[in-house]
């Protein structure tokens, strides 16, 4: 059942029916006998052949199509079991740089054409630049169906995506700068356990950020950091603090049972992300300077690359690296010990100074204030232009809104027809938070958008909020939450589909 079969319904075009794989963490043993474990890197090959009129993909470095619709794949470097991933579908390409081509549905690759074009090389050569060679030859970016459970997934040579990224404003290109960065931090240096999955997240969010800052510069890549935070926030204040799972270091395989363990995937959540973003920049503070910590990371790349480590090895290999920071003991500074970071629950006892972004989110914070006070200032509110606000500006300011919420009665309202650009908006990001903030403040009246939303895309990380906040709400909204499921749960992703249910209590 992992491998997902879709009917013509379920797809872009409508037409013909599609199949992929996801792997992350441990579902490709549903799909082929292997060791499924990130532990274990091994180079594969396969032989495909699909119907008439159908095109298979793989996350592969050469393939060829051969006689009878038979495709050959070959994948030359050794890679850990999750990564290897197929799609067969009504699937085309159209080429968005030298090395890079997107592949999509006939009826999307025209916008998928237009999201990307000249854009994917940059972060390739910038990523170069940074942490050395890219090693898997092509990049190339993959839509998937919209029920796709993730944002994007980083599937050697051939990313799958979301369409939701088709945003038609390249604003939410951020997914595949993260993708690209998983080529050195996850591809190449694996997590030899998903205990320590922060290792590929924490290292790729730090990377997606170097990259994000030398192409669109340090405001902008802060204030997406500082949405980055919000969500560390909303999580921990969703599952307290001090929950196991709030560490670098999660138990999947408690010692002294084999019964006892954890599926990796119920272990999802922003602590790796952003607490991992927190803790590898907090080693970028201990060197305090940024070419001396980037030549690490080219160093620690090329150290373990095609191996799986455990973060005693990458924390190791640091203080090898930095001999004098080694001397002063900086592993066990009182409150900011290597272990803390990692064995202890809770908020980050270092976070980088997000200042630099201040410009992008000052004005964000004070219109939420704004927003938030009985009895408006219409006046002050309108002296706010937000028509040239980037989409993370807006995002920020609406995770602003939603922290503040419920609103005094009738603000939300106002709020929306003020603002028809962010009500109305089409863009993935902005609806999720819209929706959020139509929950929260129990807005009856545009309870549809939620319902829209949910039918309209699959996404993990869009589904799970909107359903937790409906089921915490009123009446009504807990009518909508069932409505809304049985209409789309055969459309969702089994995992997803099964975190819905235990939000419902179905289960
Ligand atoms: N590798 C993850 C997706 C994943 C994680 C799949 C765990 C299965 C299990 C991917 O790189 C990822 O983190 N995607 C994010 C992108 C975001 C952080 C920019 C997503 O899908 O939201
Ligand atoms: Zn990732």
């Amino acid at each position: 059942p992992q491998v997902c079969w879709l009917a013509p319904e379920q797809t872009a075009g409508k037409q013909k029916p599609y199949m992929y794989t996801q792997g992350q963490a441990v579902l490709n043993r549903s799909f082929f006998p292997g060791f499924d474990t990130p532990s274990v890197k091994c180079t594969y090959s396969a032989t495909v052949k699909v119907p008439e009129g159908f095109t298979a993909v793989m996350s592969a470095t050469s393939w060829e199509k051969q006689k009878d619709n038979t495709f050959v794949f070959k994948m030359s470097q050794p890679i850990p079991s999750y990564l290897i991933a197929l799609a067969v579908g009504d699937i085309v390409s159209a080429d968005v740089g030298p090395r890079s081509r997107v592949w999509a549905e006939p009826c999307l690759i025209e916008a998928a054409k237009k999201e990307y074009d000249g854009v994917i090389e940059e972060f390739l050569a910038v990523g170069e630049k940074l942490f050395g060679p890219y090693v898997w030859g092509r990049y190339d970016i993959l839509f998937m169906p919209p029920s796709f459970p993730f944002g994007g997934m980083e599937n050697p040579c051939l990313t799958f995506v979301t369409p939701c990224l088709l945003a038609g404003d390249r604003s939410l290109v951020d997914v595949i700068i993260h993708e690209i960065s998983h080529s050195w931090f996850g591809n190449l240096v694996t997590n030899a356990t998903w205990g320590e999955f922060w290792l590929n997240e924490g290292f790729t969010m730090y990377a997606q950020r170097r990259i994000s800052t030398e192409v669109y510069g340090l405001a902008y890549t802060c204030l997406e950091a500082a949405t980055g935070r919000a969500l560390l926030r909303q999580h921990m204040d969703n599952t307290g603090e001090d929950h196991p799972l709030n560490k670098l270091r999660v138990v999947i395989e408690p010692g002294f049972s084999l019964f006892l363990g954890v599926n990796p995937d119920d272990t999802y959540n922003e602590t790796p992300y952003e607490k991992g973003y927190c803790f590898v920049s907090y080693l970028a503070h201990l060197v305090g300077d940024q070419s001396k910590f980037d030549a690490f990371l080219q160093a620690y790349v090329n150290q373990f690359k095609f191996q799986s480590i455990t973060a005693d090895d990458a924390l190791g290999f640091f203080l090898e690296y930095f001999p004098e920071l080694k001397e002063k003991g900086v592993d066990s500074i009182p409150g900011f010990e290597f272990d803390r970071w990692l064995n202890t629950p809770g908020w980050p006892p270092y976070l980088p100074d997000l200042s630099p972004g201040e410009q992008l989110m000052k004005p964000a914070d004070g219109l939420a204030e704004l927003w938030a006070a009985d009895g408006l200032n219409i006046e002050a509110i309108k002296a706010v232009d937000i028509t040239a606000w980037r989409t993370y500006q807006l995002v920020y300011f609406l995770d602003q809104v939603l922290q503040k919420s419920p609103l005094p009665e009738g603000n939300v309202e106002r709020l929306s027809k003020m603002y028809p650009k962010i009500s109305e908006a089409q863009n993935a990001e902005l609806r999720l938070r819209w929706c959020q903030i139509v929950l929260k403040n129990n807005l009856e009246a545009e309870y549809s958008k939620v319902k829209d939303f949910l039918h309209s895309q699959g996404k993990q990380k869009y589904t799970l909020p909107l359903y937790r906040a409906m089921w915490g709400g009123s009446e009504s909204a807990r009518a909508l939450a069932m409505e809304t499921f049985s209409a789309t749960a055969p459309q969702l992703h089994v995992n997803v589909q099964n975190y819905v249910k235990k939000i419902l209590g179905l289960e």
